[in-house]
């Protein structure tokens, strides 16, 4: 059996993997889920896959999920310790990661340690603390298995040659919905319409990020320790059809890339399945209906994250926690509507601009910078 935790399971991620492993079956299964408040989505989950073990983030929400098991035998767990304790177990050997945020960091730390194979759709995770993660995986054997699909597909396009024959990596992106906006209409831009993404159905935060492009300045930096590549090595390519996930450029100019139908359930599969591929539900694309596809560089006056993306991905350290928590805070006020869509970029180069980079953090000192960039953001936020 291939026993999988999967963390995050009532979000967008989780249901999609849940329905992975649904239609797999046998030798995979789910011994335990995740989530953070939503007991109700859990208790349901619990009646269709009895894990074994269940967390949630609030403990007033495992005390709710314990009374609607109706003594049905899943262990009851709490807090970020519950979480935790379901990212190492024994009895687990794939930890999919897909909580949300920089709250997923302590679960995917004690997994790595665990030498577990992580399937790792959270980029926060890799921006905040790559450079910490990649020697606690090598000493523990874990994998870390990229679910995020432009990193699923670089990972699957580098099988093609060794790490120092890649000249790039191209990460593609949807250039989200506001592509065409003009830039002065930028400001008047409501969360309502930043919801709407072209191409992708995925969680909130996330869907936001992809108007912004911040979620691409992300997986610039998750691409960086991912994949042991220097910040010059990396570039962005506004592709709107979302059907090439990302290319690498080899030294003899071939190019390597992953082609598919927009579609989570792809890579959080081969993240399970892997080295194997399997069956799935998602049709390889009708190219005679995609018609053309087309490429071009994104506008990094318009989306100032891109800049600030390579920036945080060149000078390391705390300075990607920093960038994470402050767009996190600037995403929540922007819901809030205490700031407008332009000031998602102000606030965040603010807090990024004041920080001091500390170049060899520990664990501690990410956690610190994080916490450090959170106050910075909500005091930007108070004074305007
Ligand atoms: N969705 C996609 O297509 C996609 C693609 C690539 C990468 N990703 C990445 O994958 C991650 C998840 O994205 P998503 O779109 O699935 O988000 P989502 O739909 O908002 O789901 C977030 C999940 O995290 C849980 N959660 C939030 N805070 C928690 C906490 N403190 N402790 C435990 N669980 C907590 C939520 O539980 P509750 O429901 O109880 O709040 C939910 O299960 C993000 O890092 C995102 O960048 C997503």
């Amino acid at each position: 059996m291939h026993r999988i935790a999967l963390l995050g399971s009532t979000g967008s991620i989780g249901t999609s993997t849940l329905d992975v492993v649904r239609r797999l079956g046998e030798p995979f299964e789910i011994v335990s889920v995740a989530a953070g408040n939503n007991w109700e989505a859990v208790s349901r989950q619990i009646d269709e896959f009895r894990p074994r073990r269940a967390a949630m983030f609030q403990p007033e929400a495992a005390v709710a999920l314990r009374q609607s098991l109706n003594g049905h035998p899943t262990e009851v767990l709490h807090g970020m310790e519950g979480i935790c304790a379901l990212a190492c177990d024994p009895e687990v050997d794939i930890v999919i990661m897909g909580i949300s945020g920089a709250a997923a960091l302590p679960a995917a730390v004690e997994a790595v340690k665990a030498g577990k194979r992580v399937g790792l759709a959270n980029k926060e995770v890799l921006v905040m603390a790559g450079e910490i993660l990649n020697p606690l995986a090598h000493e523990s054997g874990a994998e870390i298995i990229p679910v995020d699909s432009e990193h699923s597909a670089l990972f699957q396009s580098l099988e093609s040659g060794h790490h120092g024959e890649v000249s790039k990596l191209l990460l593609t992106a949807s250039g989200g919905p506001f592509r065409e906006t003009p830039i002065e209409e930028f400001g008047s831009i409501t969360p309502e319409q930043a919801l709407k993404h072209p191409t992708w159905d995925m969680g909130r935060k996330i869907t936001i990020d992809s108007a912004t492009m911040m979620n691409k300045s992300l997986e610039i930096i998750e691409a960086r320790w991912l994949f042991d590549m220097p910040a010059d090595k990396i570039d962005v390519v506004v592709h709107p059809q979302s059907i090439v996930h990302s290319m690498v450029e080899y030294c003899d100019g071939s190019v390597i890339a992953q082609l598919g139908l927009p579609d989570m359930r792809v890579p959080i599969q081969l993240a399970i399945t892997y080295p194997r591929r399997m069956k799935s539900p998602v049709a390889p694309p009708d190219w005679s209906k995609i018609g053309e596809l087309n490429f071009s560089k994104p506008d990094m006056e318009k989306f100032p994250s891109l800049k600030m993306g390579f920036r945080a991905a060149r000078e390391g350290g705390t300075l990607g926690a920093v960038m994470n928590a402050a767009n996190e805070i600037a995403v929540e006020m922007f819901f809030q509507r205490q700031i407008n869509f332009l000031q998602i970029f102000a606030l965040v180069e603010s807090v990024m601009d004041t920080h001091e980079v500390n170049a060899k953090p520990s664990l501690e000192d990410v956690f610190a910078a994080d916490t450090w960039a959170r106050e910075q953001a909500n005091k930007w936020v108070s004074k305007i």
